[in-house]
């Protein structure tokens, strides 16, 4: 299928798939991080009363490797900034991913839809500070100047991701949407498929093999993010 370039309004999601290639662990894939860890015990509002030390171990481990010298954006994520800054039309990235590779990339129309690693909230004010060090229960918020009120600022689950009214409204424009690196397990980044093609976008998913949501989409392009998506780039810009 030819893929036109006079697309208006772009809206790309992006999975961990995306930055498996910098050296971050997917969710799903084999040693994935679920493999490895008790969603309920890590990823759960529950988990985290029951256990705090569990949960801020497990974050904090990740927001070190994120800041590391053996993780940086790789070609897929450079692809997507080249795409927003030479692009004719808007571009959108809307991410599950918490890791900062888009904005290290040059990225910066980014909605972080399951919230950010290198970043905290206060249970108490719900102010979000950047705090790239380790945080605990004996961290002092600097909202309230009370230990033990800073969390994660990741979406759990069991809890509403953010920012969906601006997701709504950027996919109730797009005329491209592009799945990157996502399962299409997890709900509701794995409904905007069906409410892009109802509103007739054309939809690509790119992933290293069909999901199982590959049948909805017009086109799959099958094969590692990082040689795939400068292609399809490319493309768009050619
Ligand atoms: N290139 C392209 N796709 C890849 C690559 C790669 N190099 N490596 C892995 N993938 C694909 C896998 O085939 C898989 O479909 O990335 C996808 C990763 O799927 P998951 O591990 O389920 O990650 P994701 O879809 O982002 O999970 C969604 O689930 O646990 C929650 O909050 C978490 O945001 C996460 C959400």
């Amino acid at each position: 299928m030819i893929i036109p370039n006079n697309f208006k309004n772009i809206v790309i999601l992006t999975g961990a798939g995306i930055s498996a290639e910098s050296g971050i662990k997917t969710f799903r894939d084999c040693n994935g991080l679920w493999e490895n860890h008790d969603i309920m015990e890590v990823a759960s509002i529950q988990g985290f009363r029951n256990n705090p030390k569990l949960v801020y171990d497990f974050y904090n481990a990740r927001k070190a490797q994120l800041q590391s010298s053996e993780v940086s954006p790789n070609a897929a994520h450079h692809a997507l900034a080249q795409l927003e800054s030479k692009f004719k039309g808007n571009v959108t990235i809307i991410t599950q991913n918490v890791d900062d590779l888009h904005e290290r990339s040059g990225s910066h129309n980014i909605i972080h839809m399951h919230g950010e690693l290198l970043k905290a909230r206060c249970q108490k004010s719900q102010k979000v500070f950047t705090i790239k060090t380790n945080i605990n229960e004996s961290s002092i918020c600097s909202c309230c100047r009370e230990a033990g009120n800073l969390r994660p600022h990741i979406v759990w689950f069991g809890e509403t991701p953010l920012m969906l009214d601006e997701i709504e409204l950027e996919l109730s424009k797009c005329d491209l949407f592009l799945s990157i690196g996502t399962s299409g397990e997890v709900y509701p980044a794995a409904s905007f498929i069906n409410y892009v093609k109802e509103l007739g976008a054309m939809t690509i998913e790119q992933n290293l093999q069909p999901t199982k949501q590959a049948r909805l989409f017009d086109i799959q392009i099958t094969g590692e993010a990082t040689k795939e998506v400068p292609r399809l780039v490319e493309r768009l810009l050619s």
